[in-house]
C-alpha cells in the first residue's frame, strides 16, 4: 500500500535533545508563551500571513475550547515545537478527516524537531482512527513541503499555498505499543530533569 511503502522511508532519528508529549489541558498558558515567541517570519508561516500577539491568544483559547490535540517538543521543560491536530466535523460514514499545523521556534529550526513532531502526529492519528490528515502550508515553505513528502504525495499545488492530505496507516499492535513506549519514556525524562534543576547548581553535572 501507498501509506506504507510512504511510511517506511520516514527517518525515525529523534531530534538529539528534548521530549515529545500531548500537552495537557492544563498546559495551554504554555503554548500560547511558545506562540509568543514565534518571529514574525514564521508565525507568517504558520497561519499564511502576519500574526498579532492578540491573534495568537485568540488562536490559543480557541484551540483549547473546540479540544484540539497538541503534541510538543520540550527541551529543558521548555516548550519549543507543537503539532496541532484540529477534528473536522464529517458526516457519518465519511471519512474521519483532521487538519495539522506545526510550530517550530526559529533557533529550534532546521534540527529535526519538526519531522519528528509529524512522525508522533501521524501515529497519533493512526492510533485514533483518523483517516485523512490535511496539512495546509505556503508553496515557498520548503521545510514544510520535505516534511510532508515523506508521508505522501498527495498535494494539491494551488498558487500560494499547497494542500497535502496524509492517511495514517490503520492502527496495529505495535503502533499502540510505540506509543505506550513513547510516554513512558517522556514521564522518566520529565522527572529527571525536574530532579536535576531541583538540586543546587553544583550538583547538576552541567
Ligand atoms: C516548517 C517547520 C514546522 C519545519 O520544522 P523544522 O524542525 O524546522 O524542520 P526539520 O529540521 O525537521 O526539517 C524538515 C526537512 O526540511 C529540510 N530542510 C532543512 N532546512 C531547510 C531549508 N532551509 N530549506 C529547505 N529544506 C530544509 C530538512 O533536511 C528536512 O528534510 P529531510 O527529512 O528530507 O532531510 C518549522 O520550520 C516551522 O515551524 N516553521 C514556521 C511555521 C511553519 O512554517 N509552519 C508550517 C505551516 S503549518
Amino acid at each position: 500500500m501507498m501509506s506504507e511503502t510512504i511510511a517506511a522511508d520516514v527517518r525515525e532519528v529523534d531530534p538529539p535533545e528534548g521530549v515529545i508529549r500531548p500537552l495537557m489541558p492544563t498546559e495551554n498558558a504554555i503554548y500560547l508563551d511558545h506562540l509568543l515567541r514565534l518571529d514574525p517570519l514564521s508565525r507568517f508561516s504558520r497561519f499564511g500571513g502576519p500574526t498579532s500577539d492578540n491573534a495568537l491568544r485568540r488562536h490559543a483559547a480557541r484551540a483549547a475550547a473546540a479540544g484540539a490535540t497538541l503534541i510538543g517538543y520540550f527541551e529543558k521543560t521548555i516548550l519549543r515545537g507543537v503539532a496541532e491536530l484540529h477534528p473536522v466535523v464529517t458526516l457519518p460514514g465519511k471519512p474521519r478527516v483532521a487538519e495539522a499545523a506545526f510550530s517550530v521556534e526559529r533557533e529550534w529550526q532546521g534540527k529535526g524537531v519538526g519531522s519528528a513532531l509529524m512522525r508522533h502526529l501521524v501515529r497519533y492519528a493512526q492510533n485514533r482512527g483518523i483517516e485523512h490528515l490535511q496539512i495546509m502550508f505556503l508553496a515557498s515553505n520548503g521545510r514544510m513541503k520535505r516534511i510532508v513528502v515523506h508521508h505522501t504525495d498527495d498535494l494539491d499545488v494551488a498558487e500560494n499555498e499547497v494542500i497535502s492530505c496524509v492517511r495514517p496507516p490503520r492502527a496495529t499492535p505495535f503502533s499502540w505499543l510505540r506509543e505506550v513506549m513513547d510516554g513512558a519514556f517522556s514521564v522518566i525524562h520529565t522527572f529527571v530533569d525536574l530532579r536535576a534543576r531541583l538540586l543546587p547548581p553544583p550538583l547538576r553535572g552541567q
